[in-house]
């Protein structure tokens, strides 16, 4: 049933026009509320979205604002309310296009119909997400388009507590839905206890039965020297030396062939002992006359070190066991600290990056088939907008996949409470955003400048978003709308602590 509304009044322009209520229409007009008009020439339906309500009385300026005495007066004749519509478009079927010719004053203006919003905000079934409501009407769905969501890349901004975290399970139970391969980084353990009937949780943690592994041979100098961090220039220039050796000597390696090739040296150095027979004398040589016997010696028991940690072997966790279809991985980093996490975000990213790359080129080395979604918490932690104190390896990677990962089909999500203070390239390459309660100006005003679809309007609405609300915008849906996030069907983790009930409870 089509309703009218009101009639278009004063002065339109393509962006926008402001009508008035037709009487007992009342309860429809409010902010965020869908409506249509029909253009001019075309006569096609547009629609609009009600931004703002001014209500003014010709009988009380501003200017009467001066004389106190208001009590005694019958004013409210000649008040009346007037909405103001930012115009959305005609609902082509790739998403809106702006009207070309104007609407004219007089226009009717009706409540934009459940069927149209429905055909608008629900993607072919194949490819959609079911997210959540729309927050004007509970009956209509939003789904977004997850091909899209997924290949362009998303990002999940909000303050703390507002819903995130919740929204990520949202999303993952979504994805598994299409039966999606997903990687979780996870930096608090919120998602190991997620269970799902219809596909494998994998849950990997740095101190756990089900530990994750990384292989040796997939570090590099940089990420040496990320976790090794007293590391001097002269024992990175001896690591080189001996992280080229291994690979030239030995198809795989571990800590503890590269201790062997350092006591080796040592021997060389110390007691002018032989080369083995693996590792020729005068390869040795070359290396021990530039090193002094110390070096040899810091550099491995800053390796015994990392040995000990026992997260770096010689194969490392299969790829495949991680990144596959049908498969939620929980990477939880609850117990590994800052430089430890990044080194396996780092080098589980570049290890999915490339052997998706691999798959695409068809080129030798290990190949994941299955398109992969990566999702990132905290991320302004593994993908800083500065690195003022430190070079933080992960957001190397996360960048790279960010510009490229869709032609590879490497997704990447990032979810972060503090986007101010993420790197400003990975946010813009995010194409869809999900934005809940920001109240910080200067987060608004960053994610203003670094996307591009997040206009002036809803900025301003950011901070008025209750709990699971959320400002959906980007290349996944075709026009912004606000959204109360779906319940979640699985577990949850990262609940509220009732701080005060359980004081008083003890
Ligand atoms: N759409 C929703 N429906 C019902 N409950 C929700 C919804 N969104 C969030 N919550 C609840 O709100 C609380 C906080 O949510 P969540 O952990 O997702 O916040 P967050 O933004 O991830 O916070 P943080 O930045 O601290 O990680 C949780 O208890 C969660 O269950
Ligand atoms: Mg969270």
């Amino acid at each position: 049933m089509v309703m009218e509304i009101g009639r278009v009044i004063g002065v339109t322009t393509l962006r926008g026009f402001r009508f008035v209520i037709r009487e007992g229409m009342e309860k429809h007009v409010k902010r965020d509320e869908f409506i249509t008009v029909k253009e001019f020439v075309t006569k096609k339906e547009i629609l609009g979205m009600i931004k703002e309500i001014t209500i003014s009385n010709e009988l009380l300026p501003d200017e009467f604002g001066r004389t106190p005495q208001l009590e005694d007066f019958i004013l409210n004749e000649g008040e009346y309310p007037v909405p103001v519509v930012k115009i959305l478009g005609y609902g082509e079927e790739d998403g809106m296009e702006l009207p070309r010719y104007g609407i004219n004053p007089g226009t009717t203006v009706h409540l934009a119909d459940t069927s149209l919003l429905n055909r608008l905000l629900r993607q072919n079934t194949r490819d959609s997400g079911f997210l959540g409501t729309l927050s004007t009407r509970e009956d209509i769905k939003v789904c977004v388009s997850l091909n899209e969501l997924v290949s362009k890349h998303c990002a999940i901004l909000a303050m703390t507590g507002a819903g995130k975290s919740y929204c990520v399970g949202v999303l993952i139970e979504e994805l598994l839905k299409k039966h999606g391969s997903i990687v979780v980084f996870d930096p608090h353990g919120e998602y190991k206890d997620i269970e799902f009937d219809d596909a494998v949780v994998a849950v990997y943690g740095v101190e756990t039965n089900n530990q994750l592994k990384i292989g040796v041979g997939s570090l590099r100098t940089s990420d040496f020297v990320n976790l090794i961090p007293d590391m001097t220039d002269p024992q990175r220039d001896l690591l080189d030396e001996v992280l080229s050796m291994a690979s030239r000597f030995y198809e795989k390696y571990d800590f503890a062939i590269i201790l062997n090739i350092l006591t080796t040296l040592y021997g060389i150095k110390d007691k002018a002992e032989t080369g083995t027979d693996i590792f020729p004398e005068d390869v040795l040589r070359g290396i021990t006359k530039k090193v002094g016997l110390s070096t040899i010696g810091a550099l491995s028991r800053r390796i015994s070190r990392l040995n000990r940690m026992g997260i770096f072997e010689m194969h490392g966790t299969p790829l495949e066991s991680i990144a596959s279809g049908n498969q939620l991985t929980v990477i939880d980093l609850s117990d590994a600290d800052e430089r430890v996490s990044e080194t396996i975000i780092a080098t589980i990213s570049r290890g999915i990056f490339e052997a998706r790359k691999r798959y695409m080129k068809k080129s030798e080395g290990i190949k994941i088939k299955t398109p992969t979604f990566l999702i990132v918490e905290e991320a302004h932690n593994f993908a800083p907008r500065t690195m003022e104190d430190r070079t933080i390896l992960s957001r190397y990677i996360l960048r790279r996949i960010a510009r490229e990962g869709r032609k590879f089909g490497v997704g990447l999500c990032i979810v972060s409470q503090r986007p101010n203070k993420l790197d400003a390239d990975i946010l813009s390459q995010c194409n869809t955003q999900i934005i809940m309660k920001i109240i910080n100006p200067s987060d608004q005003e960053y994610i203003r400048q670094s996307v591009e679809t997040v206009t002036e309007d809803v900025v301003k609405d950011l901070p008025s978003l209750s709990r699971g609300e959320a400002i959906i915008t980007g290349i996944a849906i075709k026009f912004p709308v606000k959204v109360k996030i779906r319940e979640r069907t699985t577990e949850v983790g990262g609940e509220d602590i009732d701080i005060i009930g359980s004081w008083n409870s003890e």
